[in-house]
């Protein structure tokens, strides 16, 4: 390996303890900020998931509270919860798990949400500020890719970024972000015609689509930044990211490994979001 490893899980050990002194500063005045979590149904990744986003926040100084919901809850029954939340002063962020059953609308759910209290950042008025340079609540992914790059020295302006994912989740906010940072960037996706031909040509190169090891060494430009957000299985059953890691980081400068790189950024910059939405409120 040649390649620096872009330690995730260490960087964002550190946000969680700037995260907890801030935390405890607004704790001290009287403040203390909360998150409300929902989770509808069984769904057990989005369990374990939860599970995890409670337990960051009881080690960040961050009040959480839970709300477990049955399968059959009524799209009714959950748009009125979260109105109760958005009224509820002690409330600074509102998370609502997803996937949501079949029978719920999911985007209705998330259009409740008020955008000062859309901590995932997926709100549309979230999704708008992004895109005209205002300001709001990123999402979690690819703002955690924001400060991994920033982490490893990587100079945007003029760099050419590939961004692989075209998710509302993702890759669209990611390209958003770089774009902002002034790279020039290029989004592939699932029906893109040569993917080798805009990875081998990217300085920065973010993978975001969802398929074990699919971005091989020979498609990466040596000394590229390589950011691997894809958590998958393979056939043996063992955890991988998108890009094939002891082939690429033959190749590339720096490289975040799977597990270990973005997916400790994406829980850390929720506490971020809700430490932000409670410092904001008078
Ligand atoms: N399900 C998988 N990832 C996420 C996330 O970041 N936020 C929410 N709300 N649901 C998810």
């Amino acid at each position: 390996m040649t390649a620096t490893l872009i330690d995730g899980a260490a960087l964002a050990k550190r946000l969680r303890v700037q995260v907890a002194e801030r935390a405890h500063a607004l704790s001290a005045k009287g403040r203390p900020p909360g998150l409300a979590v929902i989770l509808v149904g069984d769904d057990a990744a989005s369990a374990v998931y939860v599970r995890n986003k409670v337990k960051d926040c009881e080690e960040s100084g961050i009040r959480s509270v839970l709300q477990r919901l049955p399968a059959d809850t009524s799209e009714h029954d959950l748009l009125a919860r979260i109105d109760a939340l958005n009224a509820d002063p002690a409330i600074h962020g509102i998370l609502v798990q997803l996937p949501l059953p079949p029978h719920i609308d999911a985007r209705r759910v998330i259009e409740t949400i008020s955008p000062d209290k859309d901590v995932d950042g997926f709100h549309v008025a979230s999704a708008g500020a992004l895109m005209t340079g205002q300001p709001g609540f990123l999402p979690c992914t690819p703002y955690g890719v924001m400060k991994l790059l920033e982490h490893a020295g990587a100079k945007l302006a003029g760099a050419e970024a590939v961004v692989i994912g075209r998710s509302n989740i993702v890759g669209k906010p990611q390209a958003l972000l770089l774009l902002q940072a002034d790279a020039t960037v290029t989004i592939c996706h699932s029906r893109t015609r040569d993917i080798a031909f805009h990875t081998r040509r990217a300085d920065i190169l973010i993978a975001a689509v969802g398929r074990a090891r699919i971005i091989t060494g020979d498609m990466i430009k040596p000394g590229a930044i390589v950011i691997d957000v894809g958590m998958n299985r393979d056939a043996d059953g063992k955890l991988c990211g998108d890009v094939d890691f002891e082939s690429a980081a033959r190749v590339a400068g720096a490289i975040t490994p799977v597990p270990g790189g973005v997916g400790p950024m994406t829980r850390a910059m929720l506490l971020v979001n809700t430490l932000e939405a409670a410092e904001r409120r008078p």
